[in-house]
Formats: structure tokens, C-alpha cells, sequence
């Protein structure tokens, strides 16, 4: 097209409600500037279903730059869609080509129900991180400036990477299993990794890892697919970590 902007046909999930059953809906969107997120691209359109009237396209979304992992959905089958290492509000639709067909639905797992649309419930997440996925500080005035205590380099790195997870999902959707190690992993990783999570290290691990299963995710089977569609490429190092730090916990010390 002379203007370099995009014809697009797309295939976008519609469902009313967590009960009810979706299906595919077609739209035709005309005029998608490559230089539009993804997200952009689905406002345009839903101003389009607006105009005629009907129901707009239910997706979450809220800092668009790759912070809050709200923005959770599958792109052609693929996690936050075929980049590695953005989210969807970081996907340009300079991704797409003029007359492509692009299919869009929601996160599947049992552990995230669709609320509707591409929207689903990542309230077990929540649940995980009340568990155990915090540090508890004393608040007596007499607390110790965290930047007094020294950390190996090397741990401050891995903890870092850790803490980048935004706890998106793409992990739990991409995996066979519905498993949410990756995500947990990376909880207890940022925590194992330094010496403010300790006090509460043993506890934190058998308390998320609980919360985990009672949320209906399956376990980890080595697939490796999590760390390839996470957005903040987290390694699936930090799931052996966290095996080791369970492991550890577990082993009650002999009298
Ligand atoms: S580990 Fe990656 S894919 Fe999983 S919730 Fe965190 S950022 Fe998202
Ligand atoms: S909208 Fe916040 S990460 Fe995409």
C-alpha cells in the first residue's frame, strides 16, 4: 500500500462471561499503521465495533510499556506474540504485513479463567505472593538502610533478573502443564538470592509451592517453552533454584 499501512484480518475470541462458551469472531481492520502497538491496533478496532454499535473487545492493559504485565494474550498461538522478550504493548504491528491474518485469544489454563474476552482471572498469582512472596521488615526505627549490606555482585545480578518478572502468565499459557514455576521460581529466587529474604526463606518456598498446587498448576516437565515466550527472559535456572531451596526446607534437621 502506498501509505504503508496494513489491511488485517482478525480472528479475536469472544466471550461473554466466564461461564459461557466463546468462539472466534472475524473483523476487518483497515488503515493499521505499522507504527502502532498492538494495543493501539486493538483500540482502533474496537472504536470500529463501537460505531456499530456493539459490544467492544474486553482486554486488559495498563502501563503499555512493559512494566505491569497486564497485557496478556496469545498472538498466532504464540505468548505475547512472535518477538521474544516484549510484551504485547511492546509488539509493533511493523511485525505484521499487509493482508495478514492474525488469531487472538486469551490465556488457557485452568488456573486463570476467561472473565471475558481476552481477559482472564490472575488472582491465583496474587494468591501465590501472599503466601510468601514478601520480605518482613522491622519497622522499629531502627532499621537497617538495605544498601549498608553488602551483596556479591553476582548474586545481586541473578536477584535482579529475578525481580524483572512482571508476573504476565506467559509461562503458566505456554507450558503444556499449566505449570507457574517459572513465575514462582523467579519470586523465590529474588528473595533466596539475598540476605533480607533469609529470616523467611524456608517457610516462603514450602508456603508458595503449596499455594502453587492448591491453585490447580501442574508441574514443571522440563519443556523449557516458559523461558522462550517469557517477556522478561527469565531463566529457568531460578526453577532448579527453587527445587534445591524446597528441597532444602523440606529436610527436616535430625534430633
Ligand atoms: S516468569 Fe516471565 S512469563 Fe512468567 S509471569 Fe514472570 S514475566 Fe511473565
Ligand atoms: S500493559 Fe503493562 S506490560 Fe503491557
Amino acid at each position: 500500500m502506498s501509505n504503508g499501512n496494513m489491511n488485517l484480518t482478525l480472528k479475536v475470541w469472544r466471550q461473554s462471561n466466564s461461564t459461557a462458551a466463546g468462539k472466534m469472531e472475524n473483523y476487518q481492520l483497515g488503515g493499521v499503521s505499522p507504527d502502532m502497538s498492538f494495543l493501539e491496533m486493538i483500540d482502533m478496532l474496537n472504536e470500529q465495533i463501537i460505531r456499530k454499535g456493539e459490544d467492544a473487545i474486553a482486554f486488559d492493559h495498563d502501563c503499555r510499556e512493559g512494566i505491569c504485565g497486564m497485557c496478556s494474550m496469545f498472538i498466532n498461538g504464540e505468548a505475547h506474540g512472535p518477538n521474544r522478550g516484549v510484551t504485547t504493548c511492546q509488539l509493533h504491528m511493523r511485525s505484521f504485513k499487509d493482508g495478514d491474518t492474525i488469531y487472538i485469544e486469551p490465556w488457557r489454563a485452568e488456573g486463570f479463567p476467561v472473565v471475558k474476552d481476552l481477559m482472564v482471572d490472575r488472582a491465583a498469582f496474587d494468591r501465590i505472593i501472599q503466601s510468601g512472596g514478601f520480605v518482613s521488615v522491622n519497622t522499629s526505627g531502627r532499621t537497617m538502610d538495605a544498601n549498608a549490606i553488602p551483596i556479591p555482585k553476582d548474586d545481586a545480578d541473578k536477584a535482579f533478573d529475578a525481580a524483572t518478572c512482571i508476573g504476565c502468565g506467559a509461562c503458566v499459557a505456554t507450558c503444556p502443564n499449566s505449570s507457574a514455576m517459572l513465575f514462582v521460581s523467579a519470586k523465590v529466587s529474588q528473595f533466596a538470592l539475598l540476605p533480607q529474604g533469609h529470616p523467611e526463606r524456608k517457610e516462603r518456598v514450602l508456603n508458595m509451592v503449596k499455594q502453587m498446587d492448591e491453585e490447580g498448576f501442574g508441574n514443571c516437565s522440563n519443556i523449557g517453552a516458559c523461558e522462550v515466550q517469557c517477556p522478561k527472559n527469565i531463566s529457568i535456572e531460578n526453577i532448579a533454584r527453587m527445587n534445591r531451596e524446597y528441597l532444602s526446607a523440606s529436610v527436616k534437621p535430625e534430633n
